[in-house]
């Protein structure tokens, strides 16, 4: 594969070794972020039905409030794998027209929905979809598609069967949402539209960028932010988990470092003009 062009950074954030939950306020069954100067609050009703934001999905946010982040006022965007509505309540605050929520899980159109309203945010302007982004086909392209995909490999050892699985574990070594994604962008993405994403150092950083950037889109990492390999939902199968993620390291398809890996926050514009609102 060659070496995918990318404008880099890149300033790199680390945060602490053993702790979860350092981008954000996190209480039991909430946590509190903050976005343009906006505290925003996210709960989750079942852990193990919907993935509680993990440091992974709150760096894009993070992100977002950098000086390089793209203006989300009056966008029409698709926040894929919406989980508790982490995104879709970020771009609904920032200003947003309206966002589509999709997600294969049903139990993530309740809690994005109940996350939207919680938040004072206008409802109407929110449409949540259960499906797998395999079978969504919208009559509609969206300005912004926003996404943070599992990135953890599946092996039938640890299967759970829950939705918390479907949140972090994925077929084809963790890339099949990030390989959907990227066969479908143009699909989903209008010609001039941006693509963010959460992109994991464990799902092939270079494969995603190579095969965007080879189809002219533009690529740039707004953020780096180094973290914990997050385990501790599979601490059983801690040494299975790490040996797959081994195996695809020595094959240039992972990076990390002992338990340390990084989340890039990357951002791709669709080449062509946007036909504007
Ligand atoms: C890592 S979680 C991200 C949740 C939320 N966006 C966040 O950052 O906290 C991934 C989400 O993708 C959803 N998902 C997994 N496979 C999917 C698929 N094939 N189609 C649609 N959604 C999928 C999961 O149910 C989960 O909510």
């Amino acid at each position: 594969m060659t070496t995918a062009s990318i404008q880099t950074l890149t300033r790199r954030r680390v945060l602490p070794v053993g702790e979860n939950g350092t981008l954000w306020e996190t209480r039991s069954s909430y946590g509190i972020f903050e976005l343009h100067g906006m505290r925003l609050r996210i709960a989750v009703e079942n852990p193990a039905e919907v993935l509680f934001p993990t440091d992974c999905g709150l760096s894009l946010v993070a992100a977002l409030n950098g000086d390089n982040a793209p203006d989300l006022r009056a966008v029409n965007a698709l926040d894929i794998g919406a989980g508790s509505g982490l995104y879709s309540v970020a771009l609904l605050a920032a200003g947003a027209e309206r966002v589509t929520a999709l997600d294969i899980n049903p139990a993530s159109a309740v809690q994005t929905e109940a996350n939207v309203v919680a938040n004072g945010l206008d409802a109407a302007r929110l449409h949540c979809v259960t499906s797998p982004l395999e079978e969504y086909t919208p009559d509609e392209k969206f300005d912004l598609v926003i996404t943070n995909p599992p990135h953890l490999p599946y092996d039938p050892s640890y299967a759970r069967g829950d939705g918390l699985e479907t949140a972090l574990v994925a077929r084809r070594g963790g890339r099949a949402v990030y390989d959907s994604v990227v066969e479908r962008v143009e699909v989903l993405l209008a010609p001039g539209g941006t693509l963010l994403m959460a992109h994991s150092s464990l799902a092939d950083i270079p494969r995603t960028v190579t095969e965007l950037t080879t189809r002219g889109y533009e690529a740039e990492t707004l953020e780096v932010f180094e973290m914990d390999i997050p385990l501790l939902a599979y601490a059983e199968h801690k040494e299975t988990m790490l040996t797959l993620l081994k195996e695809r390291r020595a094959t240039g398809r992972a990076e990390f470092d002992g338990s340390r890996f990084t989340v890039h926050a990357l951002m791709f514009r669709r080449p062509g003009n946007a036909t504007g609102r």
